[in-house]
């Protein structure tokens, strides 16, 4: 089957390149749009205009499923865009839930664009599945941008985790998939004091029944 990877930019290189470890005997096409990454500091009717003729050039290529590799997409626009696109969406968001059903001290963080941040459902993931626990939300604005165009700046990303170490997060969520490019990164910063949580696998899982239920 023909399937679809769609991100602002490279941040869904990183999901294609494991669903295509995982799926081998299926033909995957990625999609980015290098014109306007980052997505994460505009507006949600501005990025609609950009993803759904992406998405539709992708449809009219043959994929018969899109995954959505773009948390700010998904928390914006995947109600939109399910109205205008005509194959199964399937796609990441930030993973509130899992962080907050692993977390021993009740504080998690959570990384991801300003526009991620102020989605009404990442609102709605917070309300009914953290309302327990504290949310940290560091100030990873910049971080798309650094990590497209390869200037990681590692003492500015350093002075983020330590900021929510010391709020004591034993959770840390990558919301972003441009941030799994520096998972690893993150992981020697955070020094054993918190478990680096990203989406992939659970992509994958829910990826594998839409195509056997499109089979
Ligand atoms: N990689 C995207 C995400 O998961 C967005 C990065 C951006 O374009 O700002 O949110």
């Amino acid at each position: 089957m023909k399937i679809g990877v769609f991100d602002s930019g490279i941040g869904g290189l990183s999901v294609a390149r494991a669903i295509e470890k995982a799926l081998p005997e299926h033909e995957m096409i990625f999609v980015n749009d290098a014109e306007h990454v980052p997505y994460g500091s505009k507006k949600p009717d501005e990025i609609l205009g950009y993803v759904v003729p992406i998405l539709q050039k992708l449809v009219d290529g043959g994929c018969q499923v899109i995954v959505i590799a773009c948390n700010t997409v998904t928390t914006t626009l995947i109600t939109e865009l399910r109205a205008h696109i005509s194959v199964p969406l399937v796609a990441v968001e930030p993973m509130v839930k899992p962080a907050a059903e692993q977390t021993r001290t009740g504080v998690i963080a959570v990384c991801a664009t300003p526009a991620t941040l102020a989605s009404q459902r990442y609102g709605q993931l917070k309300a009914e599945y953290a309302k327990d626990i504290t949310v940290v939300e560091p100030d990873c604005g910049d971080w798309a941008f650094m990590i497209e165009h390869q200037q990681v700046d590692e003492r500015a990303i350093q002075a983020r985790i330590q900021e929510v170490l010391d709020k004591r997060a034993d959770v840390i969520v990558l919301a972003c998939t441009h941030y799994h490019w520096i998972e690893e990164l993150i992981k020697r910063l955070a020094k054993d004091r918190a478990d680096i949580i990203q989406p992939e696998q659970a992509l994958i899982r829910q990826l594998k029944r839409v195509l056997t239920q499109l089979a």
